[in-house]
């Protein structure tokens, strides 16, 4: 039996991550910030599936939220195989729009949680000679876009590096580029999103799917769906500007504040 830790584990690609692995036979750790929500999916898995399911509730934007996880991540008594950092949100507005706390938040979130979760998770795994992270970036970490993609961009950068220093000890990490996926991320971060065309959007449980695929070949990064592997591939190609261009126009319409 092996456990599996999730961040944002309640909604969304998480949500996903965590039907399938239980599914799998997989004992989770669910992490969000929405306790009531969090019991009611560990209720929901363990019936379902009859796996141990056990709640964090954890603000991986504050110091705490993080110490709480990574302790756990640290608590060989009880060890994780598997760690999802996906916990991640975007800001409503383009830069400039966006308030200073709010740019800082995401950065805590995305790259200072991730990086302090990974290392906590992988040196247990290190010991054990056995385990891995996928760490959910987003293709927006191909394309200049402000402090989402660049942040992303450092899930990415970040991931495959430590792979490469990890490479031989038993520990995996990839990292997990999504396009657009149906989700509660773009209406939490009030975009509107009827400028994205129909066949850019993935589903949820065939992203996961396909990242649980990849790691099991051994990939270091994961694009799912071969229109979003095609894009990525025109992406390193094509001129910056107009990768920006047009990134900046597809789904980042934002609504009244
Ligand atoms: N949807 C897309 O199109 C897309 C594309 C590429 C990449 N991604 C990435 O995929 C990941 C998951 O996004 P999603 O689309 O599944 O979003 P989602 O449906 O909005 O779910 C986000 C999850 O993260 C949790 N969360 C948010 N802020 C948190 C915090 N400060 N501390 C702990 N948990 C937090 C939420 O629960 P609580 O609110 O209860 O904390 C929720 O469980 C993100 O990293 C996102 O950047 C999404």
């Amino acid at each position: 039996m092996t456990t599996v830790l999730i961040t944002g584990a309640t909604a969304g690609i998480g949500a996903a991550f965590a039907r399938k692995l239980a599914a799998d036979g997989h004992d989770l750790v669910l992490v969000a910030r929405n306790e009531e929500r969090l019991h009611e999916q560990a209720t929901d898995l363990h019936d379902r599936h009859g796996v141990e399911v056990e709640v964090l509730p954890a603000d991986l934007a504050e110091d705490k939220g993080i110490e709480s996880v990574e302790a756990r991540l640290r608590d060989g008594a009880r060890p994780v195989h598997l760690l999802v950092n996906n916990a991640g949100f975007g800001n409503k507005g383009a830069y400039l729009e966006v308030s200073m706390a709010d740019e800082l938040r995401m950065l805590k979130v995305h790259c200072e949680a991730v990086l302090r979760l990974t290392s906590a998770a992988a040196e247990g795994m290190r010991e054990r000679r056995r385990g891995a992270v996928v760490n959910v970036a987003s293709v927006a970490a191909f394309t200049p876009r402000g402090t989402y993609g660049a942040s992303k961009s450092w899930v990415v950068q970040f991931t495959q590096g430590v792979a490469r220093d990890l490479a031989g000890t038993g520990v995996r990490l990839m990292a997990l580029c999504p396009g657009f996926v149906r989700t509660e991320f773009h209406q939490r971060a009030g975009m509107g999103t009827d400028n994205v065309p129909g066949w850019l959007w993935l589903d949820a449980d065939k992203v996961v799917a396909a990242a649980l695929r990849d790691l099991a070949h051994g990939k270091t990064l994961s694009v799912p769906d071969p229109r979003y592997k095609a894009l990525t591939g025109l992406m390193r190609l094509a001129p910056r500007g107009a990768v920006s261009r047009a990134s900046s126009t597809t789904g980042r319409k934002y609504g009244p504040k």
